[in-house]
């Protein structure tokens, strides 16, 4: 069958679709068992978890399905942000926690900040329960990581945005790759060229990625339903991951105003801005992207992730969408309100039909 491609092999799952891991809270172990008991590859998103949140998480989706399933992390990195970045910041932020009525005390309460052990701790906690697949962004992880992860025969997928970073991928033992299209919703994951020469359209990265490595190749990027799927599999990959399209899915722990503003958003609306966290990432245009742009030297990530947290929670719990962080990808207008079973095989059968009609003879 068209669906059996290297990666439903490698994962032993039915469907070539993976739900990207999302932190945040959209990806509830309900939406990762769901996508799972479907025949697709549910993804937790535990970048922005603790060692102990994360457990729990695994062991909820263990719960509701025997599937496989991948876990979802962020590769450390450093960040050299400046005392002044980050003294400018905190002046143009102050305008947004006066009107939410943030006081210091609280903007300042200390938030989980992942350090090496954390990071490690996790590794070992996939490691001791068995999680199937451990899929990584914001750069690539130490070979030694990965070897400790293989021989413990945890799958361990990347991502890139060039093929140069699929490339190091490939040279650093992952096992397959996720290429993360110019369209994609939510961080980029560029870790190796500038970030505006990373912005890659899907259709240009796919072909010629999987002409330069020899791991499965995973695209990911305005993917919304069987059209996305099948176009995605003709230009030589062997999966796709979409993020978008299950985060207004009935099982997504999205806000509901992030999910209305995807819903009601159209192709133009999305931009890639690095003010919520100090990494690009694409979202919907909304006042605080406004208000922030053109502010110099900005603090990298996680810095300014860390600065604006209060601010994007107190923004979501006060219904203030015009401040709140709504990643999305271009094709919102896609969107839907579907459950990610449906989701999954509504996709599967919009790709048998459009295979009938390819295959119906012109003439
Ligand atoms: C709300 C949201 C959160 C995301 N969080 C993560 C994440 O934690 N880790 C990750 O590898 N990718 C994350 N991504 C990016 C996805 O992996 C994927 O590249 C993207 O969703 C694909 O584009 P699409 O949103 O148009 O389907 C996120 C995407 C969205 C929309």
């Amino acid at each position: 069958m068209w669906y059996d491609t290297p990666i439903t092999s490698m994962l032993t799952i039915t469907y070539p679709i993976i739900q990207a891991g999302m932190a945040g809270g959209v990806t509830t172990p309900q939406l990762v068992a769901s996508v799972s008991n479907a025949g697709g590859l549910g993804s937790l998103g535990a970048g922005y978890m603790t060692p102990v949140q994360m457990q729990k998480a695994i062991l909820d989706i263990k719960m509701l399905t025997t599937k496989p399933f991948a876990v979802n992390l962020f590769v450390p990195e450093d960040d050299p942000s400046s005392e002044e970045s980050i003294a400018n910041v905190q002046f143009k932020l102050q305008h947004f926690e006066t009107e939410l009525n943030i006081s210091s005390q609280e903007q300042k309460r200390k938030s989980f900040i992942e350090t090496q052990k954390d990071y490690q701790d996790k590794l070992q906690i996939l490691i001791d329960e068995d999680v199937p697949v451990c899929s990584f962004t914001f750069g690539v992880p130490s070979k030694e990581d990965v070897s400790r992860l293989k021989t413990a025969e945890v799958i361990v997928m990347g991502t890139a945005t060039t093929v140069e970073e699929a490339r190091i991928n490939e040279e650093s033992g992952l096992d397959m790759v996720v290429m993360q299209g110019m369209e994609a919703g939510g961080h980029r994951g560029t870790f190796q060229a500038d970030f505006e020469e990373s912005l890659i359209g899907i259709a240009s990265l796919i072909p010629q990625t999987v002409d330069a490595v020899n791991i499965p190749v995973i695209a990911a990027g305005g993917i919304m339903d069987g059209r996305g799927l099948l176009s995605m599999l003709a230009l030589g990959a062997d999966a796709v991951q979409m993020g978008t399209a299950f985060v207004t899915c009935q099982e997504s722990g999205a806000h509901p105003l992030h999910q209305h503003a995807i819903l009601t958003s159209k192709e133009d609306q999305t931009v890639v801005t690095p003010v919520f966290s100090g990494k690009p990432a694409r979202g919907i245009k909304n006042d605080f992207i406004t208000k922030m742009a053109g502010l110099e030297s900005l603090p990298g990530y996680p810095t300014l992730n860390t600065l604006t947290k209060e601010i994007r929670k107190q923004a979501a719990i006060q219904k203030r969408p015009e401040w709140m962080s709504l990643w999305s990808g271009q094709s919102s207008r896609l969107s839907t309100t579907k459950s990610a079973r449906e989701i999954i095989h509504d996709s599967v059968k919009q790709v048998n039909g459009l295979l009938g009609r390819f295959s119906t003879p012109s003439h």
